[in-house]
């Protein structure tokens, strides 16, 4: 079992060129299913979510190379999944490759998806939006099966602005018969960009970034090249980063119009943040002041954002608070933040954080991907050693974060746990 060794204390001090976003390109590597044909996509990130979501493709009929970055991929050939349940089930996005295999194979038979635990997170959105598409999906065994030989327009309205179920959504009415309008749409940035790609690829789709999306069906896309845009969750994790350590981090290739909420939110506890045409530096010099943050759809605070954001507020003078209005259950990072001497109480989807002095190194185990980069930012932060485990997770979203983090001064190394501890470690499971 591998962990990440973290002897804290050191600031972080230096420069990010920002990777890939995982969300977009997650949500665009289901979308080439759509192209009777070729797409090159640069600044693919290397995780393990896009390694998982290529085979996806791959086992599908999709030929996929993926070289320094970019992704070349072929969907001529198109054909029944011989993914097993298993690779389908370890990530999220593989249930939003339905809809546009159904759009091209009008049968298309898919295990039901998985992803990190962090709340129910069901699909009914997605299924109500496909069968006003004229779709017939049912679950049997596990299975999602959904038939149709020509989708068809719809007007779809979402109970809540899902950012899956807008992009699923979008992309697959792009060959529907007809106009297809979806209202309470997501305005997130990873939204416009799987826009910004499917209109390279010929696709109509207006008004992305907006509430009321609409999408001018076409009989097939065509071949395109795009470049995926950087990613936000990354940049706002390093710019903590460089707050929680007292240090000085700036994100480059990044678009600050997207961190308005952090950037708000971090200057009213006190860091000290500047910021350019695409970039944004934050530290802090003195101690973080108390603070609420409630996380919203975008441009609210994201949710991806507060369990990183909770480690720094774990510091901070007096008593934060932040409230979770997304996930049901994203408080993981409490009781291990806890193990390193935070005082946090989890209060159903709120967490009430007093303020302590100092971290101290421990043990500790992520639960889910932004839970880790929290635990991680507080190792950086804390006295002594800290062992993250479960870094699988972290390998989900986090590009060379390691490699980066030491860059910037951070003293942090991939370990292999000695045999000794993943006996205790299955004891405890
Ligand atoms: N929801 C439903 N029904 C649905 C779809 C969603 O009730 O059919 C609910 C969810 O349960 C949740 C809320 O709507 O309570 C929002 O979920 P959304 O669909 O917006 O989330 P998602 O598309 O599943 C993406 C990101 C998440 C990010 C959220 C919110 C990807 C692969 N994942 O998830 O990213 O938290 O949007 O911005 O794009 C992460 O990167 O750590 C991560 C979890």
């Amino acid at each position: 079992m591998k962990a990440f060794e973290i002897e804290g204390g050191n600031p972080l001090v230096g420069e990010v060129q920002v990777p890939g976003s995982k969300n977009a390109a997650l949500a665009i590597l289901s979308s080439v299913l759509l192209v009777d044909g070729s797409v090159t996509l640069h600044n693919v990130p290397e995780l393990s979510d896009t390694r998982i979501k290529a085979e996806l493709l791959r086992r599908f009929g999709a030929v996929v190379e993926w070289r320094e970055g970019t992704m070349f991929i072929d969907c001529r050939n198109i054909h029944e999944s011989d993914a097993d349940e298993e690779t389908v089930r370890s990530i999220r996005t593989s249930f939003y490759l339905l809809g546009p295999l159904l759009a091209r194979t009008k049968r298309v038979v898919l295990p039901a998806p998985g992803g990190c635990q962090i709340g129910a997170r069901p699909v009914d959105f997605h299924l109500k939006g496909l069968a006003l598409m004229g779709a017939s999906v049912s679950l049997d065994g596990g299975n999602y099966i959904a038939e149709c030989d020509k989708l068809q327009g719809a007007e779809i309205y979402l109970d809540f602005p899902s950012a899956g179920a807008t992009q699923h959504l979008m992309a697959t009415a792009t060959l529907a018969n007809g106009i297809t309008t979806i209202q309470n749409a997501a305005t997130e940035p990873e939204v416009t960009a799987l826009a910004d790609f499917l209109n390279r690829s010929g696709a109509r789709v207006e008004g992305a970034g907006s509430n009321c999306i609409t999408i001018q069906g076409r009989d097939a896309l065509e071949n395109s090249e795009f470049r995926v845009p950087s990613d936000r969750c990354q940049a706002a994790t390093y710019l903590l980063g460089g707050v929680i350590t007292g240090g000085k981090v700036t994100t480059t290739q990044i678009d600050p119009e997207h961190q308005t909420a952090l950037v708000s939110k971090l200057r009213e506890a006190g860091a000290e943040i500047e910021e350019g045409p695409n970039w944004i530096t934050a530290g802090a010099i003195n101690r973080l002041e108390s603070i609420r943050v409630k996380t919203m759809p975008y441009p609210g605070f994201p949710t991806d954002y507060q369990q990183p954001m909770a480690a720094a507020l774990a510091l901070a003078e007096g008593v934060s608070v932040i409230e979770e209005t997304i996930y049901e259950s994203r408080t993981g990072h409490v009781s291990e933040l806890n193990r390193m001497g935070a005082k946090m109480h989890p209060e159903g989807r709120s967490v009430m954080i007093e303020g302590v002095q100092e971290l101290k190194g421990a043990t500790v185990k992520a639960s889910d991907l932004r839970a880790g980069a929290a635990l991680v930012l507080a190792g950086l932060a804390a006295s002594g050693t800290t062992v993250v485990k479960n870094i699988q997770y972290i390998d989900r979203g986090y590009q060379d974060f390691e490699q980066t983090l030491s860059r910037l001064g951070g003293k942090i190394q991939r370990v292999n746990l000695p045999e000794s501890d993943l006996v205790r470690e299955e004891s405890n499971s």
